[in-house]
C-alpha cells in the first residue's frame, strides 16, 4: 500500500491521509477502528456499487465490532440533488445518527460528492471517509475536499468544501469498472499528464488498451502520479482561488459540452472534446505547437475518447453554457491554456470569437 498526506494550511486538523493499494479493505477497516472518526458508520453507495461490493466493506467494518447501516441511492448524475441529500439526512435521522457517526463514500463521484455534503450540512458536520470505486473518482473527485449537488441551472452549484478524514484507493474495484467508466477515467488522467506530468502522458500513451486490458501495475502507478499531482495542487490552493484551477483544462469547454448534451455526454467524453478545443485555443492564441495539439488528440483518440463536438450540439448553446460558468468573473472568459505540454497558464479573457471558431472546427 501506498500511503500519501494531504496538509492542509488553513486547519492542520483536516490534514489526512489517502492510501492506496489492492486489497486493502480489511486493513482500511482496521484504521477506522483504530481512528475514533466514529463510534459507528452509515456506508453511503449506490444501488449499482452497493451489490458488488457493499457487502464485503460492510462486513469488514462490523468484523471490527462497529454499527454499520447501509443507505442506498440510485445511480447516476440525476440522483446529486438537494432533494437526495435531504432524503439521505432524513434516513441519518430515522437510524438516530448522530455528531459521533461516520459516513462512508462507496461509490463514484455522485456519492462521493453527495457524501462530503451530507457529513458538511448535517448536525453542523460529521466526519467521512472515501472508499472510491471508478477510476476517475480515484483520480480526481475523492481527494480535494469539494463537495456538492446539481440545481437544474448547473453542476455543483450548491456545496462547500469539507475534506475527508481519509481516502481509501482499493485498485482492485478497477477490475470490475466497465470500459467507458475506464475510459472516462482516463480523460482525466490525461488531464494531469498535460498540465503537469510528461511522463504520465508517455506512460499512457504506451497502453492505449488500459481500458481492455488492465495492468494492475500500471495502474497503480497511474492513479499514484495522479493523486500526487491532485494532493499538491489541493494543498498550494485548497479553495480553488489560484493554482488549483489549473486542473480545470478542458473543463471549461467540456462543462458547457455535457451541459448542452443534457448531460448525455458524460463527463470524461466531454472533458476529452474540452482538453481538444482548450489546446486548439492555446495554438491559435500562439502557444502550444501544432504538432503538441496533434499529439494531444491522437493520444485521446487512441483510448477511445471523442475528439470532436457531437452531431446535434449547438456551438451557440455551448457558448450560452460559458457564460453561465460559475468560475467566470465579469464579462470575462477565463480559460486555463496550455503554453507547452506540461505548463498550464489561466488565460484571463479569451476571444469569443476564438472560441466560436473552434468550435465550429470541431463540429463532427
Ligand atoms: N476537479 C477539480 C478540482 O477538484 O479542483
Amino acid at each position: 500500500m501506498r500511503n500519501l498526506t494531504v496538509r492542509i494550511e488553513r486547519n492542520p486538523s483536516e490534514g489526512h491521509d489517502i492510501h492506496i493499494g489492492r486489497e486493502i479493505l480489511e486493513a482500511a477497516a482496521l484504521r477506522l477502528m483504530s481512528s475514533g472518526w466514529g463510534s459507528r458508520y452509515v456506508v453511503l453507495t449506490d444501488s449499482r456499487v452497493g451489490a458488488v461490493h457493499g457487502r464485503q466493506l460492510m462486513d469488514l467494518l462490523r468484523g471490527t465490532g462497529a454499527r454499520v447501516d447501509p443507505v442506498e441511492i440510485q445511480p447516476g448524475e440525476a440522483s446529486k440533488t438537494v432533494a437526495t441529500a435531504l432524503d439521505i439526512i432524513r434516513q441519518l435521522l430515522s437510524i438516530e445518527a448522530d455528531r459521533h457517526t461516520c459516513l462512508v463514500a462507496l461509490g463514484g463521484g455522485v456519492v462521493g460528492d453527495l457524501t462530503g455534503f451530507v457529513a458538511s450540512i448535517f448536525m453542523r458536520g460529521i466526519p467521512y471517509v472515501q472508499f472510491p470505486t471508478t477510476l476517475l473518482a480515484q483520480v480526481d473527485s475523492s481527494i480535494g475536499g469539494k463537495t456538492g449537488v446539481d440545481l437544474p441551472e448547473g453542476k455543483n452549484l450548491i456545496g462547500t468544501f469539507y475534506q475527508p478524514k481519509a481516502v481509501f484507493m482499493e485498485l482492485s474495484f478497477l477490475d470490475t469498472l466497465p470500459q467507458e467508466q475506464m475510459r472516462e477515467g482516463l480523460a482525466e488522467v490525461v488531464k494531469y499528464g498535460l498540465i503537469e506530468d510528461p511522463e504520465l502522458l508517455s506512460i499512457v500513451e504506451a497502453r492505449p488498451d488500459l481500458c481492455s486490458r488492465k495492468d494492475p501495475d500500471r495502474l497503480e502507478e497511474i492513479v499514484y502520479r495522479c493523486a500526487l499531482i491532485k494532493k499538491r495542487f489541493v494543498e498550494m490552493d485548497e479553495r480553488d482561488q489560484g493554482v488549483r484551477r489549473m486542473l480545470n483544462f478542458g473543463h471549461t469547454i467540456g462543462h458547457a459540452i455535457e451541459a448542452e448534451s443534457s448531460y448525455e455526454i458524460s463527463h470524461g467524453e466531454a472533458v476529452s472534446i474540452g482538453m481538444v478545443a482548450e489546446a486548439r485555443i492555446s495554438l491559435k492564441l500562439g502557444h502550444l505547437s501544432k504538432g503538441e495539439v496533434e499529439r494531444i488528440e491522437g493520444l485521446l483518440a487512441s483510448l477511445g475518447l471523442p475528439v470532436r463536438v457531437p452531431h446535434g450540439l449547438s456551438t451557440e448553446g455551448i457558448l450560452a453554457h460559458m457564460q453561465r460558468d460559475k468560475k467566470r468573473s465579469g464579462n470575462t472568459r477565463p480559460i486555463v491554456l496550455l503554453k507547452r505540454i506540461g505548463l498550464p497558464f489561466l488565460e484571463r479573457d479569451v476571444p469569443e470569437s476564438c472560441i466560436r471558431e473552434t468550435l465550429m472546427e470541431l463540429q463532427s
